[in-house]
């Protein structure tokens, strides 16, 4: 039954793409009852109660951003660091930074607080999370507003930070749907009929990305900028096959559509050569009635190209110069669109309004400078992430953490003292930014940088520490190496402090010298290199002449570090993502022991550029092939049976931990007896993909001499017949340990961590044979398995 509507649908779509007409996927429409609300029921009554009471310009004005009796608007803005371009809020680690903590209840705890923050400005909808670009590429620009590259991991994050948003009653919104993985053509130059969405009513696409008419219906407000000029008119397409296009790039929504999300937003690029807001394909069939997503779609900026195109599409919130009277409200008159969908449309905008009870109370929207101080407590929580996401990835000669022992420390780098303006400059990355930052980088830019109301940088927190601690603090404050001294400068015999204004001259007769080093981009533009010329140049010549080279990385997607992490004198690796306000603390902290560093890697490091697969790399073209498919990060490492130089998953400690040599392994095999899953399609898909069917359990201890926090990770091989990657991770579970101690771990398996998407079949199958399960400290070290028929 199931099947034949799947294949009607199937049918229908490629005439309607081919003919042009106006399309009706009426399954989308949630009055269809084909998805089941759930708890969503009761929302979705007052919501349709609600427009009943409204005439059709009312309903106009909902779906373009106004307001309509007693509704007065619907507030929207990104993004998961903060609310964008907001006084007084808290500039949080960012998502990149978030997802190497590896930690479920930290990402559930910022999406409340965080949450809570929106609320205080009276924002209805704050978009966050960013699922996707997923981080195909390591050169994608936007990698850092990201949890990482891999799907599973990707999505139980983004679905914690829905949670926790919701708790806080504020609307989340997820994005970018979809396959929008680098920035390089996004958004085509001019016009242009706009895709083949079905649209015949639109007078030409309109890509200047301006917010469209009325209020804002563009609601990343700094999606406008970057290199937005083409060589083509039309934003790339993407083409993928159908199994990769589920397994790796849907299944991140489906936890965020299951954790309750109200809004998601399309993206700018085409998906098989028809724009993501104009896709009735992936809006309508995937998202809206596969996924079961019951709140509303809205543009990326100049997402919209046509009127009842966009409509019919799936598209629920847009611009008034698209959606009028004169488009819409004839459509309904000569029957190319309908009162349903229009009501529908009004309905799904206000699903999660009523479902967070904002029609009850919910604070006034504030302006962008009002003194309203929503932060709290929020530092601590900030710091807090922030230090338990750094990964320490090298650690030799007991060089961390610094102690006392350490009468001379000395810091180089620009990436160690404040940029000379900020910190809330509009830190866009058009054409001509630098790859590094000249100054402590510490958030991204585009639509999720920082509003911070301060940065307390590694310069700050180190010379805190140095009067407090009573060591001597020397610095470098500048990326360039200078050996010799100019002349005309005094030059010092090296005699007591009085020592040569020289980079070498700071380094030597330091007991530890900490190089900071990073690497930067955002929305806009893609990463033009994945190491620094300059900064490593900067390394090796303190290494050079210090023999304890402490070196601490933030960047925004895979740095490499094999240019200086062999050097005999490089003794420890730092590395993270941009830790918000709190950087310069959370540094500290780890680097003198305050805290054990217990973050890890949520990509590959490789040990060169050319060993990520070409295919990958940011390309010009405009027709894009996703070929490697389900093959991206370690994946493709796995397969290509390449050794990487730090292993997806990979992060050391101040202490050591082991794994019990035994795992366990129990499943329900009723819920495994069907190789479909064949419930009924709700919110978050198909309502069995949610059942456990399995649990592993085995124990870590801590068998090193302080306390310490690790990641147990599972990995699952499929059988062959699945045709899948070598090993996928399938759960993960962060510890803390006392030295001595031995604690238990559990991962629960949902049918959907088994399952694979049948392409002939457009079902997910749990396909039978045998699976096998390790249990390790990350991908590439995992010590014993264990099987499972199926
Ligand atoms: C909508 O599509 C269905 C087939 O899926 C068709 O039976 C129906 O006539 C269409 N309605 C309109 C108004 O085009
Ligand atoms: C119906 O009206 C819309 C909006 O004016 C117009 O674009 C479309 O061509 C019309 N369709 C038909 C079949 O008349
Ligand atoms: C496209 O944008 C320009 C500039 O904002 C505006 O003048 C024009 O009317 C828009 N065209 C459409 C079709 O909306
Ligand atoms: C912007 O993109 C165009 C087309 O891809 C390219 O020719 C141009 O060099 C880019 N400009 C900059 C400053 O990167
Ligand atoms: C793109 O089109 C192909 C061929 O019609 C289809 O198999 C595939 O599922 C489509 N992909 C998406 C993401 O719509
Ligand atoms: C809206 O459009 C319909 C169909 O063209 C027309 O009958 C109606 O008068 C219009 N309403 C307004 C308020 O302009
Ligand atoms: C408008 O007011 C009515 C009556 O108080 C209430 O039931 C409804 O939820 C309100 N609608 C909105 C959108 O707030
Ligand atoms: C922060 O404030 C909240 C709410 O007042 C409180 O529950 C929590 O304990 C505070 N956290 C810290 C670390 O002080
Ligand atoms: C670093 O030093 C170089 C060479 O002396 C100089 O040109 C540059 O302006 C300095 N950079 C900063 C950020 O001070
Ligand atoms: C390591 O540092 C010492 C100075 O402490 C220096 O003499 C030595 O040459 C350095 N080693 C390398 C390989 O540069
Ligand atoms: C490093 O150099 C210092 C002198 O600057 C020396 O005292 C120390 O023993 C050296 N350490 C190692 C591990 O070579
Ligand atoms: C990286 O690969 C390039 C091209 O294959 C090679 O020339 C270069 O030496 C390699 N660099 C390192 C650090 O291995």
């Amino acid at each position: 039954m199931k099947h034949d509507l799947w294949l009607l649908a199937a049918l229908y779509f490629s005439c309607a793409v081919k003919a042009e007409v106006a399309s009706n996927y009426t399954d989308a429409i949630l009055s269809s009852g084909t998805v089941k609300l759930g708890d969503w029921q009761d929302a979705y009554e007052k919501a349709s109660t609600f427009v009943d009471s409204l005439s059709t310009s009312e309903k106009l004005s909902i779906i373009t951003g106004g307001g309509g009796r007693n509704l007065s608007g619907i507030e929207m803005l990104d993004s998961s660091s903060n609310p964008i371009n907001y006084y007084f809020v808290t500039a949080w680690p960012a998502p990149l930074a978030i997802a190497m903590t590896w930690d479920k209840n930290y990402i559930v705890e910022q999406g409340e607080a965080l949450g809570a923050e929106f609320k205080g400005k009276g924002v209805n909808v704050g978009y966050g999370p960013t699922v996707q670009p997923l981080g195909r590429s390591p050169w994608g620009g936007r990698g850092a507003e990201t949890y990482g590259p891999d799907s599973y991991f990707s999505g139980i994050m983004s679905g914690g930070l829905v949670q926790g948003m919701n708790k806080a009653g504020r609307v989340s919104g997820a994005k970018h749907f979809i396959l929008n993985e680098q920035e390089t053509n996004r958004q085509g130059s001019s016009g242009g009929m706009g895709g083949m969405g079905g649209g015949q009513d639109g007078p030409g696409g309109n890509s200047t990305g301006d917010s469209p008419g009325g209020t804002s219906p563009s609601n990343e407000r700094r999606q406008v900028i970057g290199n937005t000029t083409s060589s083509s008119s039309e934003a790339y397409s993407v083409t993928i096959d159908d199994k990769a296009f589920h397994e790796t790039y849907l299944a991140t929504f489906y936890d965020t559509i299951r954790a309750g999300v109200g809004a998601v937003m399309c993206s700018m690029n085409r998906i098989n050569d028809t724009y993501g807001c104009e896709n009735q394909e992936t809006l309508s069939k995937h998202l809206k009635t596969e996924l079961g997503f019951v709140g509303f779609v809205s543009p990326d900026a100049g997402g919209q190209k046509t009127g009842i195109g966009s409509a019919n599409a799936g598209l629920d919130y847009g611009s008034s110069s698209y959606w009028s009277n004169s488009t819409l409200g004839a459509g309904i008159a000569n029957g190319s669109f309908t009162e349903a969908r229009l009501n529908d449309m009004v309905i799904r905008n206000l699903m999660g309004y009523f479902k967070h009870g904002q029609d009850v109370s919910y604070p006034t929207h504030a302006g962008y400078t009002d003194a309203i101080d929503v932060r709290a407590n929020h530092s601590l929580l900030a710091r807090k992430f922030a230090q338990n996401s750094l990964a320490l990835l090298k650690n030799t000669n007991n060089a961390l953490p610094l102690t006392a022992a350490q009468r001379v420390i000395s810091i180089f780098g620009t990436h160690a003292a404040p940029r000379i303006v900020g910190p809330n400059t509009a830190l866009t990355v058009q054409s001509g930014v630098a790859s590094t930052m000249d100054g402590h980088m510490s958030q991204i830019g585009g639509s999720a940088m920082s509003s911070a109301a301060y940065l307390v940088t590694p310069f700050q927190a180190f010379n805190e520490r140095a009067a407090k601690d009573g060591f001597m603090l020397k610095w470098w404050l500048n990326n360039t190496v200078v050996t010799s001294s100019g002349s005309g400068m005094m030059v010092s015999d090296g005699t007591g402090t009085e020592i040569s204004e020289t980079t070498t001259g700071i380094a030597e007769n330091s007991d530890a010298c900490v190089v900071f080093i990073n690497a930067w981009s955002g929305e806009g533009a893609d990463r033009s290199e994945l190491r620094n010329e300059e900064q490593d140049a900067l390394v090796t010549a303190v290494a050079d002449a210090c023999n304890n080279t402490i070196v601490v990385v933030n960047t925004v997607g895979p740095r490499l570090l094999t240019q200086w992490d062999s050097h005999e004198n490089v003794t420890a690796i730092l590395y993270g993502g941009p830790l918000g306000q709190e950087s310069g603390y959370a540094i500290n902290d780890v680097l003198f022991g305050d805290v054990n560093p217990s973050g890890k890697l949520v990509h590959t490091l490789a040990k060169n550029e050319s060993d990520y697969d070409s295919n990958t790399q940011i390309s010009e073209e405009s027709e894009l092939v996703f070929s490697e498919g389900n093959f991206i990060d370690y994946k493709y490492f796995d397969q290509q049976n390449k050794t990487p130089a730090y292993p997806f998953g990979f992060g050391l400690s101040y202490t050591t931990f082991g794994y019990a040599s035994n795992l366990s392994i129990s499943s329900d095999s009723d819920k495994l007896a069907t190789v479909y899953a064949l419930g009924d399609l709700a919110v978050g898909g198909r309502e069995d993909l949610w059942d456990i069917v399995a649990t592993v359990a085995t124990s870590v201890s801590n068998t090193g001499s302080v306390a310490g926090a690790e990641v147990a990770q599972l990995y699952v091989e499929f059988p062959a017949a699945a045709d899948e990657p070598v090993r996928q991770l399938r759960g993960f579970q962060k510890v803390a340990i006392q030295p001595g101690q031995v604690t238990a771990v559990k991962f629960e398996l949902r049918r959907r961590d088994l399952s694979i998407w049948d392409v002939s079949a457009q079902e997910w199958a749990v396909v039978r044979g045998e699976y096998k399960f390790w249990v390790g400290t990350n991908s590439r070290e995992l010590g014993v398995s264990t099987t499972l028929s199926v």
